[in-house]
């Protein structure tokens, strides 16, 4: 009893604990300042959220232009693809079920095919044609035919052991290729035909609720990624290693090893975080005001709430930077700390003179993932307006984590020896590191609506000095445009059609390549026009042109990530 009236009390202090920051939410919508980017009369994209039919037999698309001839292998896309069963419908557009895309280009020919994930959550679904699993946004519904014991029972659950809806990224460990999202769950896939193959639980190798859909690699295959445990006496964010190699060819991720732990600021408010940064040696891990109530997470089905009622925003908290040595484990005494912001994508990191320099696509708040309600995403007129101008814009930026400050280092003065980044670390009298960023853009970047998805020269540029990235403008509340990026002198290139929105761009490079844009850009290219076909894009990665396009009349809806794999 003494449990309930906990959980009553608490239920009510979530409610009045959320007025403000709702209210706050709705009524900015309206008073923002005009930032260049926000626009007015946006066309509708719901039929980019929408759900498709699988197309699980090859289907040739016609090639307009032409695709370089010695441009094989596959593009491998993911992102939701089915968004109700039955009566039921999803309300957050990160729970849609796994929709697996692969073109496959060839001596100039271009095939296309797609397939649900088999996940256990789409096949439990499928078989009662009705939402059992819940997602990130949806709560799925307590099951009729449990007793209410049962049912009380399963009221309460771990964050993490959650599903299996993979839908975010093709992630790569000792040489197989599995779809993974944020849970403790990844799925094997054959990447020929689609099919899964087997399904992983992280939590049977390490101690960690899950890890990142977007890990590292290092040149010989080792990979990293950063998970989350939660416990009772707190939450800790872990950096995992993955050797590169299988010591028995049934392996999957066996010798995959915790090689540090970061204690939470906050031990029942852990932040959330999407991806991190990856140098020659070390890992930076950002803590960001995104936090994670693991109070309200692990009630939030007796709430009668998804697990995104308990991840909020909140910028009384600074950002912080933790270094880890990749060799030993060793967490790094610095205490970088930089003003509130929320990235979700790394783009690049590097070490040079003693620092760190990270570059990140960083957002001013962090209430983008509220906003991304299906039923936001898919209005039309001035309420898509007002979504569109509520959302924040991404832009890039670098910091500078200057890597050995001795104890006796002067206070107030900047102690980034980098001449070519105006990004500032300066010592504070309580020994912490105030980082201010660098704008790696200019002005027409705003008017692009910022930028996201970003992607280099992943094998030659990652971990090191760079000159470029590509990414997605966002004009639209999905990608419309593809961008790339000159970080060395803020120019960019655009790649724009009205009513068509481009995929992040893939960069493959052109064999024997020295440059480090020497290669072709693709991006998929999709359009709400139903009398209009989506198309495979490819572009020059050097001047941004247009080389060919293959066309495929087949339904798709907007994804998430993928990756190039060559045969
Ligand atoms: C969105 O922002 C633009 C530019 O500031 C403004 O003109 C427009 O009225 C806004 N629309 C809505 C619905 O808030
Ligand atoms: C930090 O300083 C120590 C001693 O001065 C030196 O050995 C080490 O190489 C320095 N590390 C970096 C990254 O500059
Ligand atoms: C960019 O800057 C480099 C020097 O860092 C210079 O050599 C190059 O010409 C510049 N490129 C363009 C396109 O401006
Ligand atoms: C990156 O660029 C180098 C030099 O152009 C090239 O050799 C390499 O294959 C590229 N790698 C990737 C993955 O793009
Ligand atoms: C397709 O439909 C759109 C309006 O829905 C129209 O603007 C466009 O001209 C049409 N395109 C073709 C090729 O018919
Ligand atoms: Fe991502």
């Amino acid at each position: 009893l003494s449990n309930l009236s906990t959980i009553a009390v608490g239920f009510f202090w979530v409610i009045m604990h959320r007025l403000p920051v709702l209210k706050k939410y709705l009524g900015n919508t309206h008073q923002k300042k005009a930032i260049s980017g926000q626009r007015q009369n946006l066309p509708c994209i719901a039929p980019l959220l929408t759900t498709v039919e699988e197309t699980p037999q090859f289907i040739s698309a016609e090639v307009r232009g032409h695709f370089p001839e010695w441009l094989k292998g596959y593009l491998l896309r993911i992102g939701p693809g089915k968004f109700e069963f039955g009566k039921d419908k999803y309300s957050h557009w990160f729970d849609g079920m796994a929709l697996l895309h692969q073109f496959r280009m060839t001596e100039g020919k271009v095939t296309y095919r797609s397939k649900f994930l088999q996940s256990d959550s789409y096949k439990a679904n499928s078989v009662q044609n009705r939402i059992v699993i819940s997602e990130f946004g949806t709560l799925a519904l307590p099951d009729p035919c449990k007793s209410v014991f049962e049912r009380f029972m399963t009221k309460f659950e771990l964050p993490g052991k959650l599903h299996d809806n993979t839908n975010v990224n093709y992630v790569q460990y000792k040489g197989d290729y599995y779809v993974s999202t944020e849970t403790n769950f990844i799925n094997k896939v054959d990447i020929e035909t689609l099919e899964r193959t087997e399904k992983i639980d992280w939590s049977k190798f390490i101690a960690v609720n899950g890890a990142t859909a977007h890990p590292h690699y290092d040149p010989d295959g080792t990979a990293y990624n950063l998970g989350n445990s939660y416990g009772p006496q707190g939450s800790c964010y872990n950096v995992i290693r993955v050797p590169p190699e299988k010591v028995d060819p049934g392996e999957t991720i066996d010798g995959a090893q915790v090689i540090c732990s970061i204690t939470s600021a906050e031990r029942m408010k852990p932040s959330y975080f999407h991806s991190f940064g990856m140098t020659r040696n070390y890992i930076i891990f950002i803590e960001q005001p995104l936090k994670m109530n693991m109070w309200k997470i692990v009630t939030s089905k007796i709430r009668g709430k998804a697990i995104s009622d308990g991840i909020n925003w909140e910028p009384q908290y600074n950002t912080r930077f933790h270094v880890v040595d990749k060799h030993t484990g060793q967490l790094l005494p610095g205490l970088y700390y930089s003003k509130p912001f929320v990235t979700f994508h790394q783009i690049n990191a590097f070490e040079d003179q003693g620092c760190v320099i990270i570059d990140l696509c960083c957002q001013d708040n962090g209430r983008n993932l509220e906003v991304y309600q299906l039923q936001n995403l898919r209005r039309a007129g001035e309420g898509l307006d007002q979504v569109y101008n509520s959302t924040a814009k991404s832009f890039p930026r670098r910091f500078v984590l200057p890597l050995n400050v001795s104890l006796n280092a002067p206070e107030g003065e900047n102690l980034s020896p980098l001449s070519y980044s105006s990004a500032s670390a300066v010592k504070q009298a309580d020994g912490k590191i105030w980082c201010s960023h660098e704008n790696l853009h200019h002005e027409d970047l705003e008017e692009e609506g910022g930028i996201e998805f970003p992607q280099i020269n992943y094998s030659q540029f990652s971990g090191k000095k760079y000159h470029f990235f590509y990414g997605c403008g966002f004009r639209h509340l999905v990608g419309d445009s593809l961008i790339k990026v000159d970080v060395v002198n803020k120019t960019l290139k655009v790649w724009r059609e009205d009513g068509y929105y481009p995929s992040e761009p893939i960069f493959v490079p052109v064999p024997g390549a020295t440059e480090e844009d020497s290669g072709v850009i693709l991006s998929v290219v999709i359009t709400p026009n139903q009398n209009e076909s989506n198309f495979l894009l490819v572009l020059d990665a050097k001047n941004f042109e247009e080389l060919g396009r293959a066309e495929v009349p087949v339904q798709m809806p907007y994804g998430f990530h993928g990756t190039f794999v060559p045969i």
